[in-house]
């Protein structure tokens, strides 16, 4: 059994990413560990944002973990909202406040290509690895759906006509970035542990 200490306060994301994880490997929450400071995300890039979330408690407990970042990266927008999607259109708004500037920035636009991404950083016996997870797929011209959170209403993946918020979220992780990552993150885990 291995137990994971997830560099996050989000007890949402706690409880998803455990659904998404096999039995034999537990998460431990900052809570867990009383780790209350905030956890900066200053940059540009999920790269760097999911690097420093993982490095600020490992420096601040010396003790081995792992963050995530995700975001939702338009191709005729160069990429954005990317690390700035979950304050897109301004600090504690409403999704639907995102979703409306996301869909004004694409008037008109016929290239709707986009995807979602999420990198996980692991710092493991002090060592750093990252892994990502990408969903490739499409932005709807109207918001559909009432399920899931952030994006989903306007997100169509590849290989389905549904936007996430009409799945079910069993079939939205069939698609997920935060689940390809996950897959991604558990082989990594595996590799380290049988070199160990
Ligand atoms: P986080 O790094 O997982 O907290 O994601 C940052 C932001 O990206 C969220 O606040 C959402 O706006 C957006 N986002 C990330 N993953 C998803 C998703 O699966 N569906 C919809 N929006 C998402």
């Amino acid at each position: 059994m291995s137990i994971l200490l997830f560099a996050t306060h989000n007890p949402h994301k706690i409880q998803e990413v455990q659904t998404l994880l096999p039995p034999s490997m537990q998460l431990m929450s900052l809570q867990d560990v009383g780790f209350t400071s905030p956890i900066p995300e200053p940059y540009d890039t999920l790269e760097e944002n999911s690097r420093i979330k993982a490095l600020t408690v490992y420096e601040a407990l010396h003790r081995d973990c792992f963050a995530e970042d995700s975001g939702l990266e338009v191709e005729a927008l160069q990429g954005a909202p990317g690390a700035r999607s979950a304050r897109y259109a301004g600090e504690h708004v409403p999704d639907a406040a995102h979703i409306a500037l996301l869909l004004s920035h694409m008037d008109g636009m016929e290239q709707r290509q986009a995807q979602f991404r999420t990198v996980i950083t692991l710092i493991w016996k002090g060592k750093l690895f990252q892994v990502q997870g990408i969903c490739k797929g499409h932005i709807a011209i109207s918001p559909r759906g009432h399920g899931g959170f952030g994006y989903d209403p306007i997100f169509i993946p590849d290989g389905s006509r549904l936007t996430f918020a009409e799945m079910s979220l069993a079939e939205k992780n069939q698609f997920s970035h935060r689940a390809k990552a996950i897959k991604a993150f558990c082989d990594l885990i595996s590799r380290l542990t049988a070199e160990s």
